[in-house]
Order: C-alpha cells, then sequence, then structure tokens
C-alpha cells in the first residue's frame, strides 16, 4: 500500500489555511493509504524567533489534539511526537555526511529566514530539510502531501536518498525508495483576510486577517465581516482583480463543498453585507464539530498521550530496523 508521510509544526495556532489546505487532505488520505503524520518539534526549535520553550510542550499536545479533532484516526495511521524518537536526529546525522553544503545553503526557505541575519544563524535552521529528509525516508514514503512551499525540501529529501542509496547499497536493493511531492488537487490556498494577496499564515502581523480552528463563532464572524474587498461590490472570481472576494469565494466553497462559480453566480448582486454573511456561517458550521471534539479531547489529556505513545512505539517499530539498515550500510560496527 502507498505509504505517506508528512509532518506540521507545533509553532502558532492552527488556522483555516492548516485546514483547508493540509488536513482535509490529510484525513482523506487515510482511506487507502498508510498514514504517519508526526508533530514535528524538532523542526519547530530551529528558529530563536518562533521557539517558545515554555509553551512548546503544550503547543504539541495542542496540535496533535487538532488533528485527532479534524479526523486523523489513530486507528489507522501513526500520529506521533518527531523528538520522541531519537531516530530521526540519529538518521539526520547520516544523511549530514550524505548531504551538500552548497545545496543546502541554496533552499528558498533558509535564505529567506536566514537574511539579514549574518553570522548568528544557527546551524539547526541550515540543516533543517536535512532533518525533514530523515522524517520522510525513515518511512519508505511513496507520497508526501505538502503545500507548494515544501517542494525544495521534497526534492532535497529525493537526492539524499539517492545519493545515499548509490553510495552504500546495490542499484538492485536500495536502502529508501524515493519520495515524491504530492499536492492534492482538492487543497485549497487560503489568503489572509485582511491581506488577501499573502497566504494566510501563522506569522502575519495582524491577528485579524487569521481564523483560528479554535476561533469562537462571534470572532469567527467579526473576522469575515471585516475582511478585505473592494469597491466594485460585484462578486466573481478573480485572484488578481478581486483578491479578496475570490478568497472568501474559496473558503465558501471549501466549506461547503460547492463549487465557486455557482457560489458566485448565487451571490452576485445581492452585496457583500449578506455574501459575508453566508461565508461566516458557513465556516462557523465547519469548524463547529471540530471545535466540539477539540474539547471533549481536550477534556481528557490522558488519552491524547496515550495515543502519542502508542503512536511513537508504532513509528519506532518503522523507523529502527530502517535507521539499523542504514547504518549497517554505512559501515558502522553494530553493538553487540
Ligand atoms: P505551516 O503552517 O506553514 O507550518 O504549514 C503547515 C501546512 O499547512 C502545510 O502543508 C501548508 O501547505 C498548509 N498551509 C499553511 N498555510 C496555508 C494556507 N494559507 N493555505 C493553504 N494551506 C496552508
Ligand atoms: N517543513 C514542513 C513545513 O513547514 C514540516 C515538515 C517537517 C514536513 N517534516 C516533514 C512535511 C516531513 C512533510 C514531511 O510545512
Amino acid at each position: 500500500m502507498t505509504r505517506v508521510f508528512s509532518g506540521m509544526q507545533p509553532s502558532g495556532d492552527p488556522h483555516l489555511g492548516n485546514l483547508l489546505g493540509a488536513w482535509v487532505n490529510w484525513v482523506s488520505m487515510q482511506q487507502d493509504r498508510e498514514c504517519v503524520y508526526c508533530v514535528v518539534d524538532l523542526h519547530a526549535i530551529t528558529s530563536p524567533t518562533e521557539h517558545d520553550p515554555a509553551s512548546l510542550a503544550e503547543r504539541t499536545v495542542g496540535l496533535a489534539t487538532g488533528m485527532l479533532a479534524v479526523g486523523v484516526d489513530p486507528q489507522r495511521s501513526i500520529l506521533f511526537v518527531q523528538s520522541h524518537l531519537p531516530e530521526h536526529a540519529e538518521c539526520t546525522w547520516l544523511f549530514n555526511c550524505v548531504a551538500g553544503f552548497g545545496e543546502l545553503r541554496k533552499m528558498p526557505q533558509f535564505k529567506e529566514k536566514s537574511a539579514g541575519k549574518g553570522d548568528s544563524v544557527s546551524v539547526g535552521l541550515f540543516d533543517y530539510p536535512v532533518l525533514q529528509a530523515a522524517d520522510i525516508l525513515l518511512y519508505h514514503a511513496d507520497e508526501v502531501p505538502v503545500g507548494d512551499d515544501q517542494r525544495h525540501h521534497i526534492e532535497l529529501a529525493r537526492d539524499i536518498g539517492q545519493r545515499f542509496n548509490h553510495r552504500y547499497a546495490a542499484p538492485e536493493d536500495p536502502v529508501f525508495p524515493l519520495p515524491k511531492a504530492v499536492h492534492p488537487p482538492a487543497a485549497a490556498r487560503v489568503m489572509d483576510l485582511q491581506e488577501p494577496t499573502v497566504k494566510m499564515s501563522k506569522s502575519a502581523s495582524s491577528e485579524k486577517g487569521i481564523i483560528s480552528v479554535l476561533d469562537e463563532p462571534k470572532r469567527i464572524e467579526k473576522k469575515i465581516k471585516s475582511a478585505v474587498t473592494d469597491s466594485a461590490g460585484d462578486i466573481r472570481h478573480d485572484r488578481e482583480g478581486k483578491p479578496g472576494v475570490s478568497n472568501l469565494l474559496e473558503i465558501l466553497a471549501a466549506a461547503t463543498g460547492r463549487q465557486v462559480a455557482s457560489l458566485a453566480s448565487e451571490y452576485d448582486g445581492g452585496g457583500y453585507g449578506a455574501f459575508k454573511l453566508a461565508v461566516a456561517e458557513a465556516v462557523i458550521e465547519l469548524l463547529r464539530p471540530i471545535q466540539a471534539r477539540y474539547a471533549e479531547l481536550a477534556a481528557d489529556p490522558g488519552e491524547v498521550h496515550r495515543v502519542l505513545e502508542d503512536g511513537a512505539d508504532r513509528a519506532r517499530a518503522v523507523a529502527v530496523p530502517t535507521l539499523e539498515r542504514a547504518k549497517a550500510a554505512m559501515g558502522l560496527l553494530p553493538p553487540r
């Protein structure tokens, strides 16, 4: 069966973009694939400005709770916390000896995040994509569902896997099958409500443009009512000319499962007020069962910890033999 691996960092509250752009697909991929989902806390400590030691553990549990609340099914899929398996860090070391300085220096995310920081930038930030390659390759993942911004990281994982196989394994018996990035067709790209030309993101300057998965109905209504649109007053899809209205149309389509075109013709002519109200209602209804399930799980944190412990055991059962094989292939002496 096709094996899927994906991860999300426990930095910032999960928002509507994470839900519609990632989690909805994570949940549906469980139907016909073997899925491994990971809260990547080791990635979340690579940037000192985003890392808050006082809240990291809580955010880690919160993110796992969110994944369960949207429908990640721990009976079917493996859900675990990255730092619970030292194999990820250990495999990163092996890959560090395969990855090249030049290819890491060129990673767009590294260039962006290290810009202006000079020599104070951490080695962890530089090495971030190698840890990500370890995440993916340890599980022999075939498919990695990610946003488009992660494309280069998945390419690097392929390159590292391929180089490792070439150097240390026989061509007919590779240690690491090569993964590929997948961008599920249904994935929405949700834009910031206040600045509809940029992606809704945890690192946005203002809270007002972001709908958190746990926002209360009143707050959601307020944020959507004050979403930036334009002065034309018509409702049609045009990302270039009408980014605000187009974003709301896409959110409404994703939340209701309907087509953008049919929604546009239904609401056009009725004014932005009524349209925004409909979007707010749809988002509130979409989130209502998720929030209810989240509250249930949060009331019994022992249960989430049990799920994560079981997930770590099952992840270990896959990762440990892979790592052992990689170490043996590199010629390291096995302990007796
Ligand atoms: P991030 O929040 O950037 O760590 O991203 C975690 C996952 O959510 C990735 O798979 C992204 O593709 C997805 N994601 C993040 N923001 C958005 C957005 N505004 N629209 C759609 N997907 C998003
Ligand atoms: N870097 C990814 C992101 O920011 C998160 C991530 C870490 C990941 N390890 C992964 C995604 C492995 C897919 C597979 O979204």
